[in-house]
């Protein structure tokens, strides 16, 4: 074998080696340098080199194993010398390219680990947490007073048909009572419900009687906006039935609902009004719970307040869901939320409550 003939397997080796070393070179700090001072997306491209480098030089196709493939040829004298020096050279491949994955590898822990570490000295955010709305608040006032009074609560749909949002409340078609109720309809013969009092409807064909439930939620009415109306508002529905139950029940219960919402001095008062699916019907008010019933500016001088609408329910609404109005009675209200939180909170104009400042709303907790 004459080592400097490059048919020369010896000399295949070798120059395999030299290949090796010269490509090497670069990742030689790695074994040398005690800092080691990359970025991680630099320290990821040398690790990705050095994969490459190993596949060039260790893997099937190269020179290395081609000189493997030499051994048979080689005359049997040299052979064990020529095999030992492959497998030297193999041998010193392999232990430098590991020494440089291994410091490798522990100095991208190292990054990662930096990465994702946190530094607990650090002065927090204090996360900006958000609060109930106003309307939010006063509902679940309302809510509260009443499930301990034992009513249920009842939730229930925005869109309804005529026969939930009229006919069924005794307001047949061309009643004049739709027209103050005239409310946002679609194609589909579906309108956006005027009023909560489509839930007694629900709630008795569902539970039959006796029922006692409130039912919280939005309504919608052709109303021009102005500081006390809203196209879009809260109401709650108040419905008792059972058997024996009087105007007395429903006097008693109104008047206990405001004096736990406004204080034990609250004064309720009834005045003869109409709605088609109560008789008799009646508008309530309560002392003004600024004044006490002096007169101010919240109650306009006048004492009381204005709430909401109430009655003992028609007969042909205990019908039209196939309660027997011979055997049952019940009384019903309404009232709506957000004039009462205006009230509450003393505002002056309901608009406020949607317009969705984070400055306004922010100041009730
Ligand atoms: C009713 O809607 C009846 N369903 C109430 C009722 C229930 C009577 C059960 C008898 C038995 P009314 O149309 O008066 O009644 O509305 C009730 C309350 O909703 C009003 O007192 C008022 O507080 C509120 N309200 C009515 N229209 C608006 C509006 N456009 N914006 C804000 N609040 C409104």
């Amino acid at each position: 074998m004459d080592g400097n003939n490059p048919q020369d397997p010896t000399h295949q080796v070798e120059s395999a080696r030299k290949a090796f070393e010269q490509e090497f070179g670069r990742f030689a700090r790695f074994i040398t340098t005690a800092e080691l001072r990359l970025s991680l997306a630099e320290a990821l491209a040398e690790e990705s080199a050095l994969r490459e480098l190993k596949t060039r030089n260790l893997g099937k196709k190269s020179a290395l194993a081609a000189s493997k493939k030499l051994i048979g040829r080689v005359e049997p004298e040299a052979r064990a010398a020529f095999g030992q020096l492959v497998q030297r050279t193999e041998a010193e491949i392999v232990k430098a390219i590991d020494q440089v994955e291994q410091r490798l590898s522990s100095y991208l822990e190292t990054l990662r680990n930096e990465r994702d570490s946190i530094d607990v000295t650090l002065p927090g955010r204090r996360p900006r947490l958000g609060h109930r709305h106003p309307i939010t608040l006063v509902r679940e006032r309302i809510e509260d007073i009443f499930v301990a009074l034992g009513y249920a609560i009842e939730d229930d749909r925005e869109i309804e048909t005529d026969f939930y949002n009229f006919d069924a409340l005794n307001i047949p078609q061309n009643h004049p009572a739709r027209a103050p109720q005239d409310t946002f309809y679609t194609n589909a013969g579906l309108a956006l419900r005027s009023q909560t009092s489509t839930v007694q409807i629900h709630a008795m064909q569902r539970r039959g009687a006796p029922v006692r439930m409130i039912a919280p939620g939005r309504v919608f009415r052709r109303d021009t906006p102005d500081p006390t109306h809203n196209p879009m508002f809260f109401q709650v529905e108040g419905l008792c039935v059972d058997e024996g139950i009087t105007m007395a029940h429903l006097k008693g219960t109104v008047a206990e609902f405001l004096r736990r919402m406004f204080g034990p001095s609250t004064v309720t008062r009834f005045r003869p009004s109409y709605f088609p699916f109560t008789e008799p019907s009646a508008e309530f008010d309560f002392s003004c719970f600024k004044c006490g019933g002096e007169g101010c500016r919240i109650c306009k001088y006048s004492g009381w307040i204005e709430l909401g609408g109430s009655g003992m329910v028609h007969p042909n609404v205990l019908r039209a869901v196939g309660v027997d109005p011979e055997r049952y009675s019940g009384f019903a209200f309404g009232l709506g939320i957000d004039r009462m939180c205006a009230l509450m909170y003393g505002l002056d104009d309901i608009r406020l409550l949607f317009e969705n400042d984070v400055r306004f709303l922010e100041q009730f907790e």
